[in-house]
């Protein structure tokens, strides 16, 4: 790898938009990675995303190659090519719907890129288990952009949970539910019920969220989700209530939808509580993730909001343009800067993996598990369906 890694994004839609691009140029301007790609299957969404005005507005000056480079049919296959050009060992990123992201990863590793991706890593665990194995035999980090856990809220209740502080987990409830107009977007043409569902688009934040704060494994999951019509006619499970047993007994209940009010303040509504025990006495984590203690009121147009300044916003600290802050920037960071660390020997893959702060195919394949089983159960009207080998230890 050169000095400065190339970054290639697959998928120019709204989480590049928002979280992504943004992140991928401050990196740029920082001098830690070079140019920038971005390769969508529809010409349209590279336009547009070229064309925002926000990521414009905070990085002037800078830009990324767009592919296709003109208007015309859909190209779902381009991606192959753009990766093909690359030289080896860069950076892949990849951002297109859940159910294409084993195909886009497999590609990327077998053209000899080190991979970031949304979550989820991919739809089945086998397939998480052989993208583990493909870099390992490669030697190329592949990592899954899981950004609540760089939020320090969940950094400091892992350090406290794991320090045996909160004693053990017993009882959780969490939610996380995205406004009603998530349903107008391009969301409606492929989070449909055969694909995925509320839970298995959102749920798994929190699933994982617990896992990375107590080192527990899910044993077993029920999924029970409300059929439900997008604007276009697509069906999809858009209000899901979900129930995730662990393997020390514990339960946590998920709920999820595209169902908060679009008058309701904030982006979303979030939030995680999870009953401990002690020796001697009950013990308490609960996060507000959607009420951070901001209250704004606008007079232009006339609204109310309660904005999270913790994952992600553009600050002025003087310029140029705007700076992006918060854990959505710094868990892409952290991804980019360990995919560097790979490429230049200064981390192994068996240590970040060790490690857990970022999840990679082999340390966080049970939220493949999850969704494996979630699937199966929400579409078998939300009966309990065990994970094949997960280990119980006190049942
Ligand atoms: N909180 C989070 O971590 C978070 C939030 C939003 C989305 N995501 C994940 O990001 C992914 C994309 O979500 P989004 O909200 O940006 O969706 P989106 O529908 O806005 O964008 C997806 C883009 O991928 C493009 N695409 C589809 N197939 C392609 C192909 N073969 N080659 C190139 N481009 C292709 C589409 O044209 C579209 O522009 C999903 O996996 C989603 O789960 C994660």
């Amino acid at each position: 790898m050169l000095m400065m890694p190339e970054v290639l994004l697959i998928g120019g839609g709204m989480i590049v938009h928002d979280q992504i691009l943004p992140s991928i140029y401050q990196l740029q301007r920082l001098g830690r990675i070079g140019a920038i790609t971005v390769c969508d299957a529809s010409y349209d969404a590279v336009r547009r995303l070229a064309d925002a005005e926000l990521p414009r507005q905070a990085f002037p000056g800078q830009s990324f190659r767009m592919y296709p480079e003109a208007p015309g049919p859909r190209r779902p296959e381009l991606y192959r090519e753009i990766i093909g050009r690359m030289p080896a060992r860069q950076i892949v990123f990849v951002a297109v719907p859940d159910q294409f992201h084993y195909e886009v990863i497999m590609e990327a590793l077998r053209q000899d890129q080190h991979v970031c991706t949304v979550k989820p890593l991919v739809l089945q665990h086998r397939q998480a288990v052989e993208i583990a194995a493909e870099s390992r035999r490669r030697g190329l980090f592949v990592g899954i952009e899981y950004h609540k856990r760089f939020d320090d809220r969940s950094l400091m209740a892992r350090r406290a949970y794991r320090a045996g502080r909160f004693g053990e987990f017993r009882l959780g409830t969490c939610c996380l539910l995205e406004k009603w107009h998530y349903r107008r977007s391009n969301f409606q043409n492929w989070m449909t019920t055969e694909n995925s569902d509320a839970f298995t688009y959102v749920g798994c934040h929190y699933v994982d969220l617990v896992h990375f704060i107590t080192g527990l494994l899910p044993v077993a999951v029920s999924v029970y989700g409300i059929r439900d019509r997008y604007p276009n006619g697509n069906e999809g499970f858009l209000w899901t209530d979900a129930r995730v047993i662990w393997n020390n007994g514990a339960c946590l209940n998920v709920q999820n939808a595209l169902g908060y009010p679009d008058a309701g303040p904030g982006g979303n509504t979030q939030g995680l509580t999870m009953y401990c025990q002690g020796a001697e006495d009950g013990a308490l984590i609960s996060h507000s993730d959607q009420y951070r203690g901001l209250k704004y009121s606008y007079v232009n147009p006339t609204s109310y909001a309660e904005p999270s300044p913790d994952y992600f916003q553009y600050v002025d600290p003087g310029g140029p343009g705007l700076t992006p802050v918060g854990y959505g920037y710094r868990s892409i960071e952290g991804l980019v800067n360990a995919a560097i660390a790979v490429e230049r020997g200064e981390r192994t893959l068996a240590e970040i993996d060790t490690a857990g702060v970022l999840a990679t195919p082999a340390n966080s394949a049970y939220n493949e598990q999850v969704i494996e089983a979630a699937r199966e159960s929400i579409l078998n009207g939300g009966r309990e369906v065990r994970i094949a080998g997960a280990a119980a230890e006190r049942m």
